[in-house]
């Protein structure tokens, strides 16, 4: 027998092969249904526009619809049966090609407009019924939070002069967030979704790149290397005329899912970086701890420490008594020593070097450009941090380190420690234990849960923690469930598939590990070219959300064709691929991962 919390028979599913099959494939226990494709009605009363499968929705329509490319997800159960909730989940970016009739051809302040709106957060209320998982609609808390949503920013960089610009020259307010790739929660319900590849949609004329600083260049925002022509439709997002507006994006924002009317906040305590996850837990003496990864080569894991203890509770009041709890602490970057101890260092104006002759006026410009500030104290360069999730029982925290197919190169850092193999193909998973195991802690004791990769290969460097593991490559997605297991989702780039040396991996994938034994069970494999991502189990531990996102994304260059049309079609081409939710159930009833 096993209960929500307790281990009950682990791993018990039929595990799946890797597969190249262009579909969903779960254990022959388990059956899936689907949720909230992109273009559905997010059920914002009044505003309900059906998908058009020619993608002719306007603008207006797609900000009252699903966005594109489903990321992080959490669930928020609105009675105590869990049968009712909310799901709130990232859009992270957009393809093009698929979200204009006319693809990628011709811009307009219109397709720019639909871009910046099919970015974003959702917001849908859905409800457990005899027919399984359905979408509740109109909900009065159905919301979609886009590019163009008016939020505030506050925390030591708000009002600063790099947060200032022409339309907000107070720095304290900005319109919408995008790229929004993983999350958190914190412990009085609310939601936090983090602004990852920012960069890419703020550009300008090339010329203007010459006056690029060491900031922006590390930043990623330099005029041409743009993917998005944003900025010859709205200005700004013109490097070369409101060179501030990047400073307002790359950070952690908080939503109350619960109030649709609440603007969201980008809390700036946090620093600026290509945000990952922001995973939150309370320390012994009552702090809340934010864990927080920066997603590109050689970037780093930070933490937040809050200043002031976390008021108990999840309703309103409680919500209200920690509003102001991101705005005031200490951020810390971490350094993964050899010998499996590491250390965290703090990020304090005026300390270690965090001073103007290094280039910081105060702590804003700390935060702002916490990626400096992190190599000026010494932090350990990671092989692109992606999700965090933290043991629900051990407090042990578990980061995937998704891949760096550059560590090694002449002229790039070495393998070090914590991040041991060069051309780094298929990451791993690091974890760490907290002295005294208090999250506060400023020291703790470190090592490697998984190196990814096919241990046959020679030289691949591979390594498991028991012998009895399914092989995965590029973890990413990471969610601990109530009773301690690790869901592992997986995000080898669509261009590698199938292909040498990543062949015996198949597609894109979800396994199940458990911890305590080192088994790893593969437990869903995706459709052609999808990445698995955002993944939660509700509280009951009797449904698994998974997120399928960017499925036929080959990104061969120059090739915008899909190779899936994953969910409506059965043959590519016949039908727009779309990201989507998936509510996966034991088909006895039981609790999923068992
Ligand atoms: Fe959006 Fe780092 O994954
Ligand atoms: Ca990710
Ligand atoms: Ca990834
Ligand atoms: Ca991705």
């Amino acid at each position: 027998p096993s209960s929500p919390t307790g281990r009950g028979n682990v791993l018990g599913f039929t595990g799946v092969p890797a597969s190249l099959r262009d579909g969903i494939v779960v254990p022959p226990e388990y059956e899936w249904q689907l949720l909230y494709p992109w273009g559905t009605p997010t059920g914002v009363a009044g505003s309900m526009p059906a998908f058009a499968p020619d993608a002719g929705n306007s603008a207006d329509d797609q900000a009252v619809q699903a966005g594109m490319h489903h990321d992080g997800m959490h669930f928020f159960a609105l009675d105590a049966s869990g049968d009712r909730g909310l799901l709130v989940m990232n859009h992270e970016y957009t393809d093009e090609q698929l979200l204009h009739t006319d693809g990628v051809k011709a811009g307009t302040a219109e397709k720019v407009r639909k871009s910046l709106h099919a970015m974003g957060v959702s917001v849908i209320e859905i409800r457990c019924t005899g027919q399984g998982w359905q979408q509740v609609r109109p909900s009065p808390f159905a919301r979609r939070v886009h590019g163009n949503t008016p939020m505030r920013i506050t925390g030591p960089a708000a009002g600063t002069p790099l947060m200032r610009t022409a339309a907000n020259p107070a720095g304290d307010a900005v319109f919408g967030t995008f790229a929004n790739c993983a999350m958190g929660v914190t412990p009085w319900g609310t939601y936090l979704t983090c602004e990852e590849n920012f960069h890419g949609y703020f550009g300008g004329p090339k010329e203007a790149a010459q006056g690029a600083t060491a900031a922006q260049r590390r930043y990623g925002t330099v005029a041409g290397s743009q993917w998005a022509e944003y900025w010859r439709f709205d200005e700004r997002f013109d490097l070369s005329r409101h060179p501030n507006e990047p400073h307002r994006f790359g950070w952690v924002v908080e939503i109350d899912p619960f109030d649709p009317t609440a603007a969201p906040i980008k809390r700036t305590a946090l620093g600026r970086k290509r945000q990952e996850s922001a995973t939150c837990t309370v320390a012994r003496d009552g702090r809340l701890v934010v864990y927080m990864g920066d997603d590109s080569r050689f970037e780093y894991i930070y933490k937040f420490i809050s200043r002031e203890k976390v008021r108990p509770g999840t309703d309103a009041a409680a919500r209200a008594a920690n509003r102001h709890l991101l705005d005031d602490g200490t951020l810390h970057v971490a350094r993964y020593d050899a010998g499996g101890r590491g250390r965290w260092l703090e990020l304090v104006h005026g300390r270690d070097g965090l001073d103007a002759a290094h280039g910081f006026a105060d702590q804003a410009e700390v935060l702002i450009h916490a990626r400096l500030a992190g190599d000026v104290v010494g932090g350990t360069k990671m092989d692109r941090p992606e999700w965090i999730a933290i043991h629900p029982q051990s407090g042990e925290v578990y980061v995937t380190l998704t891949n760096n197919s550059q560590r090694g190169d002449a002229g790039k850092p070495a393998p070090d420690a914590a991040n041991p193999r060069a051309n780094n193909l298929f990451g791993g998973i690091l974890r760490w234990r907290e002295d005294g195991g208090d999250a506060a802690s400023t020291g703790f004791a470190w090592d490697h849960f998984a190196l990814a990769g096919d241990p046959a290969q020679p030289g691949s460097g591979a390594r498991y923690p028991s012998g009895d593991a399914d092989m995965f490559g590029a973890p990413d997605g990471l969610h601990f469930d109530r009773g301690g297991l690790l869901w592992i989702q997986t995000d080898l780039s669509g261009q590698v598939l199938g292909k040498p040396p990543y062949t015996s991996l198949g597609n894109n994938q979800m396994l199940c590990a458990d911890p305590a034994s080192g088994r790893i069970k593969r437990f869903l494999t995706g459709p052609n070219g999808c990445e698995i991502t955002g993944c939660v189990v509700t509280p009951d531990r009797h449904t698994l959300f998974v997120n399928i996102q960017h499925p036929g994304e080959a990104r061969d260059d120059g090739d915008t064709r899909h190779n899936s049309a994953w969910p409506d079609g059965t043959e590519p081409g016949s039908a727009r691929p779309r990201s989507a939710t998936l509510a996966i159930r034991r088909r006895d009833g039981g609790i999923v991962g068992t």
